[in-house]
């Protein structure tokens, strides 16, 4: 099995991830997260919220709907060919591919003749009202970051906030890709953590270089490896509609290097655009210095199913040991599910289990905790292990007579005694940033 496989297989087995409507065969490109992997998200999610708004001045969160006015895709260019994957399609079927992906000039589905190359757009389409017809069609967004453009004004209005600020958001983006996969990397409905910085022009290639390193700072904090991620510059001549310069983090994934994020300079691009196309001022007046002007966007964008992708690639490990091999998930103990495992030594013993019991009831008031008492504890150690739990807490006959407990480290599976009373404080210490 690769490591794709045995990622996928654990996601499955213990929760993380399921394929979507599973028992119809599944929905190409989308994915249920379970138990494990809601918390993994949402720890991603609060954590990106931390970094990028509360430990800031200068930026303001905002939740805007996933549908739009569609004239908004027509203003930022998205339902243009700017937006769009070049296919061909079968004539027969319709069925589209990418050029590259055919080895012949015939639909592998069914043997048709194909089309010339076209641009098809990826917005997901829908209808809004009671007819389905060319005026009532919309779109579900592509990118979060639209929504923060045509708050622009709200935002100076009601917060008075001066250049350099920034505006960010979290939520869905829906995508029709017509190659979706490698497990959650590249889906057909995601979550998306986008930060748009505007500044004034002429400081914005200044920025950029400051996000970029801030973006990367990051991801290294989360827990990824530093030889994991690399910089990697877009050529000119592939730039997206709207960008002067873009710059990826890539992963090494098992599949290649590939996107993680994207940081790119997209210019004054959307607020003339919708400025042009709305008849409405959103450009900045800078009181201080009397000058207008409309300000460049500087936008680290990434996918929240992609940073979990490489979370797991990069916290898997297998170690053989007496009884096969130990799966861990070494996981930062801020985005591991559940931070601490407790256990009775015995589960068929009533006065341990009471008293475990008083204890997880304890701990879980602070750390999301799991209670685990089936089987022998070797089962219950490696069972944490594979879903990453960073420690485990066992109480056994010394707790009764000393109040202390074993507590086990997933890692360095080395275990210490720790008074009942001191472990609040003591995992307080150890998960702190
Ligand atoms: N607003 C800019 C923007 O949307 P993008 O490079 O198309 O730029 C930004 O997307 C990030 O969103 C990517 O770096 C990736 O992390 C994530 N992303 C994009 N398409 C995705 C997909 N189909 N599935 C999962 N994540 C995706």
């Amino acid at each position: 099995m690769d490591l794709m496989e045995k990622i996928f297989s654990l996601c499955k087995r213990r929760g993380f991830v399921f394929p979507s409507s599973e028992i119809y065969g599944g929905f190409g490109g989308f994915w249920d997260f379970g138990s494990l992997g809601v918390e993994v998200k949402n720890n991603i999610k609060s954590l990106w919220w931390k970094e990028v708004v509360h430990e800031r001045k200068d930026v303001l969160g905002l939740d805007s709907a996933i549908i739009l006015n569609p004239q908004v895709w027509r203003a930022s260019g998205h339902t243009g060919p700017g937006f769009a994957d070049p296919l061909v399609e079968c004539r027969k079927c319709h069925h589209r591919f990418r050029k590259d992906d055919l080895k012949e000039e015939k639909c592998p589905d069914c043997d048709g003749g194909v089309t010339k190359e076209k641009k098809f757009n990826i917005l997901v389409k829908t209808y809004i009202g009671p007819v389905e017809d060319t005026s009532t069609l919309s779109y579900l967004r592509g990118e979060t970051c639209q929504g923060i453009f045509l708050n622009f004004k709200n935002v100076l209005n009601c917060f008075s906030p001066k250049v350099p600020f920034g505006i960010a958001q979290i939520g869905k983006a829906f995508r029709n890709e017509i190659t979706p996969g490698n497990f959650i990397f590249r889906s057909r409905e995601f979550d998306q953590m986008e930060l748009e910085y505007f500044v004034k022009p002429g400081t914005d290639e200044k920025w950029h270089e400051y996000w970029i390193e801030k973006r990367l700072a990051w991801l290294i904090k989360l827990g990824l490896k530093r030889e994991n991620l690399r910089l990697y510059e877009h050529p000119k001549e592939k730039l997206a509609h709207y960008s002067k310069r873009t710059v990826d983090i890539e992963y090494n994934f098992p599949f290649g290097w590939s996107e993680l994020e994207g940081i790119a300079n997209r210019t004054d691009f959307d607020l003339k655009n919708h400025s042009k196309s709305t008849g409405k001022d959103l450009s900045y007046y800078d009181a201080e210095n009397k000058e207008k002007y409309y300000p460049y966007v500087i936008e680290p964008s990434v996918g929240v199913e992609r940073i979990f992708l490489a979370l797991l690639v990069d916290s898997y490990f297998e170690e053989p040991d007496k009884e096969g091999v130990r799966v861990i998930l070494k996981l930062h103990p801020q985005i591991a599910p559940f931070k601490i495992a407790v256990f009775p030594l015995l589960a068929n013993k009533p006065e341990l289990v009471k008293k475990a019991r008083e204890i997880y009831e304890t701990l879980r008031s602070t750390f999301l905790t799991a209670w685990d008492d089936i089987g022998n504890i070797g089962k219950r150690y490696r069972r944490q292990d594979e879903i990453g739990t960073p420690w485990c807490v066992t109480v056994d006959y010394n707790t009764l007579e000393d109040e202390t407990v074993t507590v086990r480290n997933r890692d360095s599976m080395t275990q210490i005694r720790v008074k009942k009373e001191e472990l609040r404080e003591y995992f307080q210490e150890l998960i702190k940033p």
